[in-house]
């Protein structure tokens, strides 16, 4: 089992759904988490779990669109833990709709906190993880980042966007010993995909050949996995949590 004793670890969206699950799932392995949310009351919720579970948690009311919301939480967090090991990018949204309906505010909402989130919590942690001269960053992309969606063009356009984040920073921080990968989950089950019909839900799994929706857990493992000192030779890789439903 992965151990993550003596490591801080900060997870975006941390508040519910997928960042929730991934830090407890740090949490229970021993590491220390910094929770960053936008959603204020579901952040301390989230806060208090992991506190009463044993671990020493933080949650840091961030929007990870503002570069000083994003600076400020790094700066709690190493004010708090004295270091940052392990960063996640989690937090992002969807505004659906079709090319010739997307408002021009549905695609700069999406942008700004999937894609420039990503960059802003990034930037935010590169000093303080090179001076370390260790670290993981790891993103969550999407499947749709990689294959494109109808009715998700901002969305597809932001995660493929991450894609090319992740290659570049791990060339970039590579010399002090940082790696950057992203996790592209397939459909898992989250208040994001509640809103499928059932028969939506039963034409995609036709389509997973593993034939079920993913879990949180599912994408939470896949995270600790990337984040542990055995995955120390691993970096600018793309890894699908799809039950095989995109095969590169
Ligand atoms: N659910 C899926 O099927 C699926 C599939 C592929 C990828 N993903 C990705 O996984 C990640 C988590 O998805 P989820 O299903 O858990 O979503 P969710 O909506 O349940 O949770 C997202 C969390 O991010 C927070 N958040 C939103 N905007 C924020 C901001 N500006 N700053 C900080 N936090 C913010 C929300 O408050 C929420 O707590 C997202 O990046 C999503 O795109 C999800």
């Amino acid at each position: 089992m992965m151990n993550f004793e003596g490591k801080v670890a900060v997870v975006t969206g941390g508040a519910r759904g997928i960042g929730a699950e991934i830090a407890r799932a740090l949490a229970s392995r021993g590491a220390s988490v910094v929770i960053a949310d936008v959603n204020e009351e579901l952040l301390e919720q989230m806060e208090k779990e992991l506190l009463a579970g044993g671990t020493e948690a933080l949650g840091v009311k961030t929007d990870v669109s503002s570069l000083p919301d994003t600076d400020n939480l790094i700066a709690k967090t190493v004010e708090k833990f004295g270091r940052v090991d392990i960063l996640v990018n989690n937090a992002g949204i969807t505004r659906d709709n079709l090319l010739m309906r997307m408002s021009e505010q549905e695609w700069d909402q999406v942008i700004a906190i999937n894609l420039k989130g990503t960059f802003n919590c990034i930037k935010s942690v590169t000093r303080q993880m090179m001076k370390q001269r260790s670290g993981r960053i790891i993103n969550i992309s999407s499947v749709v980042g990689l294959m494109g969606n109808a009715g998700q063009v901002n969305y597809a356009a932001s995660k493929a966007g991450v894609v090319g984040i992740t290659k570049s920073v791990a060339r970039e921080f590579s010399s002090r010993n940082i790696t950057c990968n992203a996790i592209a989950p397939g459909f898992i089950q989250t208040e994001m995909t509640h809103v499928l019909s059932e028969k939506v839900v039963e034409t995609l799994k036709s389509q997973i050949p593993l034939s079920r929706l993913g879990t949180v857990q599912d994408v939470a493992n896949a995270v600790c996995f990337l984040a542990s000192d055995e995955a120390g030779y691993i970096t600018g890789q793309v890894l699908n949590v799809d039950g095989g439903m995109v095969m590169a």
